[in-house]
Formats: structure tokens, C-alpha cells, sequence
């Protein structure tokens, strides 16, 4: 969790607005709390607090801080609370060194109990103030720095990366593991980040660094060494040539609205690249011959898999356990062998109840294959072959465009496991290019009319039940209301109780379930509540349901995808309307790497 930026230069100069734009890029990491430090000569400069960036910058006057070294940091709040306290970056017992940290040490409690009782002074609770003192130990023993961060290493248990420079020197050091980390070098600096958006407006000359890995940043260039025995790692730089413009709005007021937009590009785009793909054959055969298939993930990555079951059951006959992760540990792990195959799904590549689902799968032999957004991540180096997502930077919290290539994918798979050859797909970036038109004033609309509204249901039936179960996610993500999904049929089972008048239920009709859904609508409208339908053009809607949000028309499997994108838009036109800020979500963090 959290976002870090540290950067080296060979004198001192105004660091502020570098780190100021640092963090705003890495906004999406976590915004409980920012963070700066420079380090000037023998002082170190630390501001921060609980807040976000902006208002953090001008309370705190960023913009004047200036260093010959400097470190940014936003948190994500795992251990201690949103505080100025546990606010990143920290400082050591003495003031001489500053680091901070992302990710999760999970033996904090303790080490923070044991450097106390070793004399140094602990000022928070968060553990980026343990992997500081955890270096501090073995300064004072007087090891160097990277001698220091190697034991280190050994003491701090769990997932993280951190960067910790002192006054004595001029560099800055950094290490990673099981967190993201990547190293630019320009023309007179060096400087490290979680992630790429916070470096490409620098540089473009990158280091992506493994597992492991300890980082010595000079000015003038960067030394690896191995964490486990001190030796010296030879890695060429790569040039990243993605365009900024990637990492912007591209004019729109939010990243979630220009994602969303970006769908029909991306699918069109993943679509190509899945017909050339060569470990496609080898994906399908492997599926082919398992004796059980899982689709394992969390969230919207876990309703792709939802998506994916039902297509490969309807289109190649083939049952699949579609699981969240979690659970895969607790109900399926003890039974896997080297006979079943799992997708592990995951636009981030990095959400730690994935890559511990994976770690129990393969200690179980079981055939691993994933799917992540993030080429480089953890779980697409630790499994035999990955599907890329071919999406670019999704910046928005909620997932929007990495979920419908998640089910492009998997529709991509079932088609073709079922005889098909791909090409059915072909119209389907088309259709969602004609669905996002159609339905955005339509939207507009029904957002103001029931906005009001802090609870509602939205039900599908066989395709479209991972669609109206993912609808609901973003719903309760963005809008803060109370929003179920549910299998449409089970509505009266139970929940059909808190119908009252103008109650809105939405359903997710495809082609084939008018009838059936018609049922379901009719049970919410007698009871005078709102149904909400949305599928194609279908007389028996229009006469039935309280609006009918029209989408294209097209068969089964691509009409459930379409349904998605309504309820995407839908809840960011809701969200606005309440005043909340769609791309940054409270309480929540676009990459999850702690349990
Ligand atoms: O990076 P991942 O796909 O593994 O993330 C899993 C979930 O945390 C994620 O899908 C989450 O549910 C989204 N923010 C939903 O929009």
C-alpha cells in the first residue's frame, strides 16, 4: 500500500515542487496522509500530516523545501490511524536519517516494542517508522548503509519497499520486497517511485527492480546489490516510450469518466493482441486437459472470473470454479494438485490475497496462468505464463476498463475453446463504443432521479449476473449508498421485503431472459417500486419496466458486457452528484498488497 517517491541530485536545488507533482501522481496509492522530506547538507526538512496533497502542499509550503535529497510519501493507513504521527516519511531515534515506506510489515507490534526497549525513540505506530529504525539498529553498530538495510531485511517480515536516506552522506537507498519499485535515471539525478507516473515526467530511462533487490541512488547513477549476500547485480536500463498523455485526464474531469470512455480502444486493442498471443494454445490446452479449472480474484477482478465461469460453461462446456482468493486458500487449496489449473486475475498484479491464493496453489503443484493489467507486477513474474491487459494506467480507483478486458479475455478464451476462432468477438469494441453514446444523457437523468435513494438492488440472471454483481461494487465505491447485487430470481426470496415506493431496482436483461426478467420487474413495480432495465430495445421492457436504459442489440455473451458499462457511468454520474471525488474513493486503495 501507499506510494513513495525519492530523488537524487548532485547539489542542492528546490526539491518541492518535484515532490509535489511526485505525489500527486502517485495520489491513487493511498491519500490519508502525505509526506516530504529534503535533506540539505547536515538538516533534514520533514513536513507532513493527515490530509491530501493539494491542501497538504500549501499548509505546509512544500514548494519552498529544498535538498540536495528529497522523499515523498502518501499513505494508505494500515497500522496506526491517519495522523500527523504516522504521517510518512519518519524520522530515526536522532534526527540523522529519514525513510519511508509502502506496503505492509507485519511484525510491527513487536518491532516496535523491541527497538523501544533497545533505547530508540519510536514515535508512531505505523511501520514505515519500523523499517527506519530497523536500519538504524544496525547503523549504530556501525555497518554502511546497504549492510544495514540487508540485516534489516531479515527483521522486517511481510511485503514492502522502502527509501531511507541520513545527513552524512549524499545518496539515497531504497530496497524492495514483494512491493512495487522502479528506478529512473536522468540527465544529474536518480530517483526511485512505486510506480512509473511519478517518474515519466522526469525520465524516461528506467531500472525495474526484483525481489530483493538493494538500491544505492548517487546522483550520477544507481548501484544494485543482492539482499541475501551483498553482491554486486549488473541491470541495463530500459526507455519507456508510452506517452504521457497516458498518465493524464485527456481532458475529461476524471480519470474514472476517461477510462470508461477508453473501453471500446482497449478491447479493440486486446482483441488484436489475443489473436497473435502465443501462449494462448497452451493456456487452452492446459485447460483443456485439467481435471478442474479455477479462476481465482478479488473484487472486480473476481466478477471478471464470475464472467469467465459462465462463459466457459455455455461456450466450450467446460466447468470452472470461479473463487475469490481467500477462499480458494480456505476451501479449495487442500484439494489441488498438479492435475488443475488456475487463472489468477488481478489488474494490478499485486493484491496480496491473490499472490498468497497463488503461493498455496503452487506449493499445491497446480498449474498457475494469470491476468494482470501491470506488465512487470509480482503475480506476472511468478506464474508460467500471463495474458496482458493491454489497458494502459488505470489511475481511477474503481476498476473500470481492466474489467471489461478481464471479460474480453475470458470471452476470448471460451470462444475459442468452443471451436470458435475469435472472430464473433470482432463487432463487440464497436458495440461498446455505440453503448457508451446511447446510454450517457439517459444516465444523466436517472443519476439526478435517484440519487436520493441511499439503498438499492441490482439484479441479473446467467450472463448478466457478473455484470449486475460488479454494477453494485462500483455503486457502493463511488456513492457510498448501500448497493446489492444479486441473482434476479432471488430478489423475492427475501429482499423483495424493502420495496417501498420509487425503491430502485435495476436489472441487467439479456437477450434470452426478457420473459423471466419481466417477472422480476413486475414483482418491484406492483409493490411501487422503480425498475430500472437495462438491455436492448424490447417492446416487453418498455411496456413493463419503469425506464429501460436501451443498449445495443447482440447475442447472449456480449449483450451481458454491455450491460456493464451503464451501471459504470451510472455510478460515477452519482457519485458527482453527491459531491464525492469518483477517482479516489474514501477509505479505499487502487492496490491492496496487505492480507
Ligand atoms: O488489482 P486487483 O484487480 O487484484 O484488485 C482487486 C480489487 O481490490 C479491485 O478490483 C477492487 O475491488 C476495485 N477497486 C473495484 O473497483
Amino acid at each position: 500500500m501507499c506510494g513513495i517517491f525519492g530523488i537524487v541530485t548532485k547539489d542542492e536545488q528546490p526539491l518541492g515542487p518535484i515532490l509535489i507533482d511526485a505525489a500527486k501522481r502517485l495520489t491513487y496509492r493511498g491519500y490519508d496522509s502525505v509526506g516530504a522530506a529534503t535533506l540539505n547538507g547536515t538538516q533534514i526538512d520533514l513536513r507532513k500530516d493527515k490530509g491530501r496533497v493539494d491542501e497538504m502542499a500549501e499548509r505546509y509550503n512544500f514548494a519552498e523545501m529544498r535538498g540536495q535529497r528529497g522523499i515523498t510519501q502518501l499513505r494508505w493507513a494500515t497500522f496506526g490511524a491517519p495522523s500527523k504521527e504516522n504521517a510518512q516519511p519518519h524520522l530515526d531515534s536522532d534526527g540523522d536519517m529519514v525513510g519511508a515506506h509502502n506496503g505492509n510489515v507485519v511484525n510491527n507490534v513487536e518491532l516496535r516494542e523491541a527497538f523501544m526497549a533497545e533505547g530508540m525513540t519510536v514515535r508512531s505506530q505505523n511501520d514505515g517508522e519500523s523499517c527506519v529504525h530497523a536500519v538504524e539498529r544496525y547503523v549504530i553498530q556501525g555497518k554502511d548503509m546497504v549492510t544495514a538495510i540487508r540485516l534489516a531485511y531479515q527483521d522486517l517480515q511481510g511485503d514492502y519497499a522502502f527509501v531511507i536516506g541520513n545527513i552524512y552522506d549524499d545518496k539515497l537507498y531504497a530496497i524492495k520486497k514483494g512491493s512495487g519499485l522502479v528506478v529512473g535515471i536522468g540527465d544529474g539525478f536518480t530517483c526511485v517511485s512505486s510506480d512509473l507516473p511519478s517518474i515519466l515526467p522526469l525520465t524516461r530511462k528506467i531500472v525495474r527492480l526484483n525481489d530483493g533487490d538493494v538500491v544505492t541512488l548517487s546522483w550520477n547513477g544507481v548501484e544494485l546489490h543482492a539482499v541475501s549476500d551483498g553482491s554486486r547485480i549488473e541491470r541495463e536500463p530500459e526507455l519507456i516510450t508510452e506517452e504521457m498523455s497516458a498518465v493524464q485526464k485527456g481532458g475529461y474531469a476524471h480519470f474514472m469518466l476517461k477510462e470508461i470512455h477508453e473501453q471500446p480502444q482497449v478491447a479493440r486493442e486486446l482483441l488484436h493482441l489475443l489473436a497473435h498471443h502465443p501462449d494462448v494454445p497452451s493456456i487452452l490446452q492446459a485447460i483443456e486437459a485439467a481435471r478442474n479449472v479455477y479462476f481465482i480474484g478479488c473484487g472486480t477482478s473476481y466478477h471478471a472470473c464470475l464472467a469467465g465461469s459462465v462463459y466457459f460453461g455455455r461456450l466450450a462446456k467446460r466447468t470452472v470454479i470461479p473463487i475469490l482468493a481467500p477462499q480458494f486458500i480456505a476451501q479449495y487449496a487442500p484439494a489441488v494438485n498438479a492435475q488443475d489449473v488456475g487463472i489468477f486475475v488481478s489488474q494490478s498484479g499485486e493484491t496480496k490475497d491473490v499472490l498468497n491464493a497463488l503461493e498455496r496453489a503452487q506449493a499445491a503443484g497446480m498449474t498457475c496462468f494469470s491476468m494482470a493489467n501491470v506488465i512487470g507486477s509480482t503475480l506476472t513474474k511468478q506464474t508460467s505464463a500471463w495474458l496482458p491487459l493491454t489497458c494502459g494506467y488505470e489511475i481511477s480507483v474503481p476498476a473500470t476498463k481492466t474489467f471489461t478486458n478481464q471479460v474480453i479475455t475470458f470471452l476470448y478464451l471460451a470462444n475459442r475453446l468452443g471451436g470458435g476462432d475469435g472472430q464473433a468477438l470482432e463487432a463487440l469494441p464497436d458495440l461498446m463504443e455505440e453503448t457508451i453514446a446511447m446510454c450517457e444523457p439517459k444516465v444523466s437523468t436517472l443519476a439526478e432521479e435517484i440519487n436520493a435513494w441511499n439503498d438499492l438492488y441490482c439484479l441479473g440472471y446467467g450472463t448478466t449476473l457478473p455484470m449486475a454483481l460488479e454494477g453494485a461494487l462500483k455503486l457502493k465505491e463511488i456513492t457510498y449508498a448501500h448497493c446489492e447485487g444479486m441473482l434476479s430470481t432471488e430478489f423475492k426470496h427475501g429482499p423483495l421485503s424493502a420495496v417501498t415506493d420509487g425503491f430502485p431496482v435495476i436489472f441487467t436483461v439479456g437477450p434470452e431472459d426478457v420473459p423471466l426478467i419481466v417477472s422480476g420487474i413486475n414483482e418491484v413495480t406492483c409493490r411501487g417500486g422503480r425498475a430500472i432495465a437495462i438491455g436492448a430495445e424490447d417492446s416487453r421492457l418498455r411496456a413493463n419496466a419503469t425506464d429501460l436504459i436501451p443498449i445495443p442489440a447482440a447475442e447472449a455473451p456480449i449483450a451481458a458486457l454491455l450491460t456493464v458499462l451503464p451501471l459504470q457511468m451510472l455510478a460515477y454520474q452519482m457519485s458527482i452528484g453527491r459531491g464525492y471525488d469518483p477517482d479516489f474513493p474514501r477509505n479505499l486503495s487502487k492496490t491492496l498488497t496487505v492480507d
